[in-house]
């Protein structure tokens, strides 16, 4: 241990074992000293000369780190005076701001004061045991494995290899123009939106895309209608742009405009999911449709279409969008590949109306700038060369055969105790319990046998909340449902 000249506490100690050089050494001991006030603002640094003989090393290592320090604006020399701890530079005492300290000990040793100063954050800490085990009937989830891998594979790595120079740079904040071509077209005939590729913006799934349109539209207080039960990751995004998520009963043919009316006058917008309302599956009536548009309409308020799962329905065609009946661009539009493809591919879509498409783009400019291009150009040729819609086709099938399995397994295994709602289209159904039922704790005792449920009561933001379970069929193996069903149900029965 050495001892400055002055008789102040020990300044930096080295160790000529440690790989770290003995410059490197002297300048992180003198840095250390200065961020945590043990040399203060002003003070003196030993001359060279003095601090090598100290230290008992040569020169040249304490001069590299004096060097150094003046560099980075630590200490300041003076010359004939000597070197002095720069007197701009805030005293920390107690708190480290070190380079090279772990994040570990940073935390734990800033002052509980500064911690508390973080704003308050708006988002709910997620409390979900039940997601902790992975097991059939994980909500949101498709089966991967029918993906196409080869075809896939192949065109990824095709574009990986012969990708233009032009796509290795900055590109649109709207995404890859085929790409957008190709889904403008797509949208046209499979879901019947009005759009052309001007309006669409590719994104990182949909809750990237709710992220944009809530920073596009609304301002911070801004009151938003959200389907009640409704889904978490909408109310998320619009908090995190501060507005505020209200409360609107799903009634049997959607969204309870009247009730909405009557509650929330002052809305700035709707999210809905009109195709299949998650988490209840209802479809929303074209009346309901209608009531819906005109209110946005009167009011100059926005409708924001979540179509996250509508390619699946299994007795019927599949539903119009929303967008479609949209006469005055009052609706924003909001797909995504996570269902169709797969969720790591982290893929959607904003159709966005034309006259908003430029505040839009700000938005995502401000957000990441523009999104990487290898996934787009694949997924790209993936559509145009006819997967996509052969993919779709042959998975509404699978999906079909598993929901008849697990409707019966359910109706064999569960009886009258539950009523299943919503299984006539998408990737999920749900199972209202009777009232008074603690689906948390059915959820987390079904995930500890392998059973991964979802508890309806999760997904709403009031105290009224119906229990129920939202088993999601997608990625359950035909062969595995039944025996699944017979474990959730011993659960239940419990
Ligand atoms: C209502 C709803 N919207 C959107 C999504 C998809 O989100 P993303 O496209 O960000 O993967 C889900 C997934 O579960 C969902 O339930």
């Amino acid at each position: 241990m050495k001892r400055s000249p002055d008789g102040l506490a020990p300044i930096v100690t080295l160790d000529r074992r440690l790989a770290k050089p003995l410059h490197r050494q002297l300048y992180d001991g003198l840095r250390d000293a200065i961020l945590e006030g043990r040399l203060r603002p002003g003070q003196r640094l030993p001359a060279t000369r003095t601090l090598a003989r100290d230290l008992r090393v040569s020169r040249l290592p304490v001069v590299a780190a004096f060097e150094q320090l003046v560099d980075e604006g630590y200490v300041i020399s003076r010359v004939g005076a000597g070197t002095f701890v720069s007197s701009a530079f805030p005293g920390h005492r107690g708190s480290r701001i070190g380079v090279g300290s772990s994040p570990a000990a940073d935390a734990s040793t800033t002052p509980r004061s500064h911690r508390r100063r973080l704003p308050r954050s708006p988002l709910a800490t997620l409390d979900e045991p039940w997601l902790e085990r992975w097991g059939p009937f994980r909500v949101g989830q498709p089966t991967v494995d029918a993906v196409d891998a080869r075809a896939w594979g192949r065109l990824v790595a095709w574009h990986a290899r012969r990708m233009p120079e032009r796509l290795h740079a900055y590109g649109d904040p709207m995404g890859y123009r085929p790409l957008r071509e190709a889904l403008a077209h797509y949208l046209g005939t499979a879901r019947s939106v009005r759009c052309d590729a001007e309006q669409i913006m590719i994104t990182s799934g949909s809750q990237q895309g709710l992220t944009v349109t809530a920073h596009a539209l609304l301002e911070p207080g801004d009151e938003v209608w959200c389907e009640e039960p409704g889904y978490r990751g909408a109310r998320d995004a619009l908090l995190l742009r501060g507005a505020r998520p209200v409360p609107v009963p799903v009634a049997d043919d959607g969204l309870d405009v009247t009730a909405g009316i009557a509650r929330h006058p002052q809305a700035r917008a709707a999210y809905v999911t009109p195709s299949h309302q998650y988490p209840l599956g209802v479809v929303m009536s074209a009346p309901c449709r209608l009531r819906l548009l005109d209110w946005a309409r009167r009011r100059g308020a926005w409708v924001i279409e979540d179509d996250y799962d509508s390619e699946y329905r299994y007795d019927a065609q599949p539903i119009a969008a929303l967008q479609a009946l949209d006469a005055d661009q009052r609706v924003v539009y909001v797909g995504t590949l996570s269902k169709v493809l797969f969720p790591a591919l982290r893929l959607g879509y904003l159709v966005i109306p034309r006259d908003l498409v430029a505040r839009f783009r700000r938005v995502r400019d401000a957000v990441d700038i523009f999104p990487p291009p290898l996934h787009q150009a694949a997924l790209h040729d993936f559509i145009r060369n006819g997967h996509l819609t052969r993919h779709i086709r042959r998975m509404t099938a699978v999906y079909a055969e598993r929901r008849r399995a697990l409707v019966e397994a359910i109706r064999r295994e569960l009886g009258e105790s539950v009523r299943i709602v919503g299984d006539r289209a998408g990737l999920h159904l749900t199972l209202m319990l009777p009232p008074g039922a603690d689906d948390r704790d059915v959820a987390v005792r079904a995930a500890g046998r392998g059973v991964s449920v979802t508890p309806l009561s999760s997904c709403y933001a009031g105290r009224r909340r119906q229990p129920g379970l939202v088993l999601g069929y997608a990625a359950a193996p035909r062969e595995e449902i039944a025996a699944a069903v017979r474990e959730l149900g011993s659960v239940i029965g419990a």
